[in-house]
């Protein structure tokens, strides 16, 4: 063998495909400042928009005065309900299948709500004309209980639904009322509790938290008379639903127009939906005919724009006296604030939250779901999660623990017994939903192995000794977490939204260089897709990543595509990727074989090239076949070397992870300090370990802020304490915790490259374990279950009801 020859190993190294720890190539320009957001553009006459926004949470618009606003100079417009009236835009419709106010239409709902949109030359007139507006209200009385929505005498948030009897999924139960969606099976689950030896009951609250994206949420719009085009550039997750929703709301012929999503600082499921400021741009620059920005600012982020969770849920598990789960049931509230503005899968209102009875191996199960109305902000998006996945996971886990307490059994041994063997995949769950692979046993026993788990309770039970004498005021907690996933929405038969099947897309065009082009519907805000969707490419095809360009996020060029949310890239567009490869290779084994004079299947691939079976010396590389790809097709083939592909997944995926954090807890300060965490995550074939690596961090720090101090929350009259940084706990460098990462290996069966979804992993999986973990520190001394989130002052008032201090 002559040793210049590279090796296939050597060939496929230099490829950088899949598996390779390759660097990020677009932070080339976000590290140098050089990224393209929205608030970067800058188009001739462009003018800028600013809300006027409601200081109550509930109160009657008796009369807006514009006069002294539109006098203000460099104000050119100023529009209200009355204006947006003209054009049938005062309202719009949701992705949940309600309505929204797009400016204020006779009542306020919550606080912050817009009324009424400033136009002006600049930001500062923009601004002080807002302060100008005068706004008459009379307040209302306020509810932002969940748990008050639907008593007697509540106050009617929705006049307009007063005399709706039927809600998007069936009848109202109530004025407040919103949805009720079931599943799994309430007959065979009653009946198991009633013959259970040991049930528990817990109230859980996952309370209303807030994705934090750097970028807040903005456009700018700018509307062409003459070609009656509308060009939206914008921060945008899913940029071509935003193109048909505008088109179906604005009437504006969908070719006519043009969405851009240029970078994108952040999502989080925080720029899934559409909001008023995007309309009012709109309408503003329909009718001055100019080019008009807006841009949030962070209280308007905070307090406005889709917040997370607020479940309210009443669990219950039965098991038998040696630790077997013999059902689970669980009855929810759900908090959607003013308008149902829910981004969910059509036909799942409470999103896929029926993931609820997790990694165990339960018989039968059964949860309800109401959803209300309060004077809230709308949404209701998955926070780096999979539609209601993450408040399923963390009851479930909660619940774990608490059945283990009740047992007298350590939480990972009783997880153990219950955690679905490797055995019964393709596993179908107690809710119906089909589990792909997994293989949890060997990730949960890892896990234990790796923090040793054993010694960490022996050290934890000497402590609590040490404790009982008073010779320690800390107290250690372990916490367990052992999720499952489901991500990739995903299969047509499941999911749309408004009636688009949740497909995803990818073309790919290879030029006669042998560098190529691939274009997708889901976009990135900062997952590294520029880098990943290469290494599929580069591996499918033999190409080099480095020559593969990725481009996302413009309408006109890329094919039509759901976005980027709920880890769906890719289990979907991943796919998509893959299969459009497959359809590109085909044709270059044909050509292949046209050139080498032999059958196709004579043909045998070898990372780079198409080689002659038996006569490896004879080959074409991919390189080669591109270039004769465009001069020397076989006869009647079609020149050219491009493919796309649509991909509709058969069946989502569902990743998993066993997680274990270690926390000490003062209880005289309430200070938790994260010891240590640690986490392991199966996300199936690994494209990148590097940004998977990356993707846990980030993720694992969102669950950190969320479990030990974020919560958007209200006052009795209706007002955010939380709309600010100031007072909402966003993790720094300084208090996020050391991460140590791991993984297994479990690919899904039915996906092309085996993959599943992970970016939301961290974030589900996280949250219950540092809740577990400071749960678990005072679970020796009776408490069974302390909410979120865990900051000094719930701790330090948690050690105080159980006497702690004296
Ligand atoms: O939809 P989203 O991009 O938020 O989530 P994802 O599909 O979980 O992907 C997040 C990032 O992790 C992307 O850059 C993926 O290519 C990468 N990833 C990976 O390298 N290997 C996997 N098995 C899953 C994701």
């Amino acid at each position: 063998m002559n040793d210049m020859i590279p090796t296939s190993a050597e060939r496929a190294e230099k490829l950088e495909g899949m598996g390779c720890k390759r660097k990020r190539v677009e932070d080339v320009r976000f590290t140098q400042g050089k990224g393209n957001y929205v608030d970067d553009l800058k188009l001739p006459g462009m003018l800028y928009g600013d809300l006027v926004r409601s200081p109550h949470g509930h109160a009657r618009v008796k009369k807006i005065d514009t006069t002294k606003a539109a006098a203000v100079p460099g104000v050119v417009a100023v529009l209200t309900a009355e204006v947006l009236k003209t054009v049938n835009l005062a309202w719009m419709p949701t992705l949940a299948g309600d309505v929204q106010m797009v400016l204020t239409d006779g009542k306020v709902l919550f606080q912050n709500q817009e009324v009424a949109f400033v136009v002006a030359e600049s930001r500062e007139a923009a601004a002080d004309a807002v302060e100008l507006v005068e706004v008459e209200y009379e307040a209302l009385p306020v509810n932002v209980d969940p748990l008050k929505a639907m008593t007697d005498g509540a106050p009617m948030i929705r006049e307009d639904l007063k005399d709706k009897t039927d809600g998007a999924h069936g009848k109202r139960k109530h004025y407040n009322h919103v949805f009720a969606w079931q599943a799994g099976d309430k007959a065979a689950t009653d009946a198991a509790f009633a013959k259970a030896d040991v049930a528990i009951r817990e109230f859980i609250v996952y309370p209303r938290v807030h994705p934090c994206p750097l970028e807040t949420c903005q456009c700018v719009a700018s509307f062409d008379k003459i070609r009656g085009e509308l060009t939206l550039w914008g921060t945008f997750q899913a940029p071509h639903v935003i193109r048909t929703v505008g088109s179906l709301i604005s009437k504006i012929p969908e070719h006519k127009i043009h969405v851009i999503a240029p970078d994108i600082g952040g999502g989080f499921g925080n720029k899934v939906g559409a909001y008023p400021g995007y309309i009012c741009s709109i309408v503003a620059s329909i009718v001055t005919g100019r080019p008009v920005k807006w841009v949030e600012d962070r209280i308007e982020n905070l307090s406005t724009t889709a917040f997370a969770r607020d479940f309210h849920m009443d669990m219950e598990i039965a098991a038998t006296k040696d630790g077997k789960v013999t059902a689970m049931r669980c009855y929810t509230i759900a908090d959607h604030g003013a308008f149902d503005a829910c981004a969910n899968a059509t036909k799942w209102p409470a999103g896929l939250f029926s993931i609820i009875s997790g990694s165990y191996d339960f018989p039968t199960a059964y949860c309800l779901v109401d959803g209300v109305y309060t004077n809230k902000a709308p949404g209701g998006v998955a926070y780096r999660c999979s539609f209601r996945v993450t408040e399923a996971a963390y009851c479930i886990e909660r619940a774990m623990d608490i059945m283990a307490q009740k047992l007298g059994m350590d939480p990972a041994e009783f997880r153990i017994k219950n955690l679905i063997r490797r055995e019964q995949f393709p596993y179908t769950s107690a809710f119906g939903w089909q589990y792909d692979s997994g293989d949890y046993h060997t990730a949960m026993n890892k896990a234990m192995e790796s923090v040793h788990y054993k010694r960490l309770r022996a050290e934890q039970k000497t402590k609590r000794e040490a404790f009982k004498r008073g010779e320690t005021r800390e107290l250690m907690g372990v916490g367990v977490a052992f999720f499952t996933e489901i991500v990739g929405a995903g299969p047509s038969r499941a999911c749309d939204i408004l009636g688009i099947a949740m497909f995803d897309s990818a073309e790919i065009r290879i030029h006669p260089t042998g560098s190529g082009i691939c274009r997708l519907g889901t976009k990135s805000q900062g997952q590294g897709h520029e880098t990943t969707y290469a290494q599929i490419i580069a591996t499918e095809l033999g190409l080099p990543a480095d020559n593969i360009m990725i481009e996302e996020g413009n309408t006109d060029t890329a094919p039509y595509g759901l976005g980027t949310y709920g880890s769906r890239s890719t289990p979907v567009s991943g796919a998509a990727t893959a299969m459009a490869c497959r359809k590109i290779k085909a044709k270059a084994q044909m050509i292949a074989a046209y050139m080498l004079e032999v059958h196709d299947d004579d043909l045998e691939w070898d990372v780079d090239r198409f080689r002659v079976r038996g006569n490896p010396e004879r080959f074409k590389t991919m390189t080669e076949l591109a270039w004769a790809a465009y001069h020397e097709v076989p006869p009647g083939m079609e020149p050219g070397l491009e493919a796309i592909n649509y991909y509709d997944p058969p069946n989502f995926t569902f990743p998993f992870g066993a997680y274990i954090c270690v926390v000490d807890v003062d209880v005289d300060t309430g200070q938790t300090k994260v010891r240590r965490f640690y986490a392991l995550d199966d996300c199936g074939t690994r494209i990148n370990p590097m940004i998977i690596e990356g993707q846990i961090h980030g993720g694992l720090t969102e669950a950190f802020g969320i479990a030990m101090g974020q919560e958007i929350h209200y006052d009795d009259d209706g007002n955010v304490t939380t709309a600010s940084l100031m007072d909402y706990f966003l993790p720094t460098a300084v208090e996020t915790p050391h991460w140590e990462t791991d993984w297994t290996t479990t690919p899904s069966p039915h996906h092309p490259i085996g993959a599943k979804g992970v970016g939301e992993s961290p974030n589900v999986g996280g949250v219950p374990c540092f809740s577990n973990a400071v749960n678990d520190a005072f679970a020796f001394l009776g408490s069974t279950h302390i909410q979120m989130p865990h900051d000094h002052w719930r701790t330090w008032t948690a050690a105080e009801k159980l006497g702690l201090h004296g």
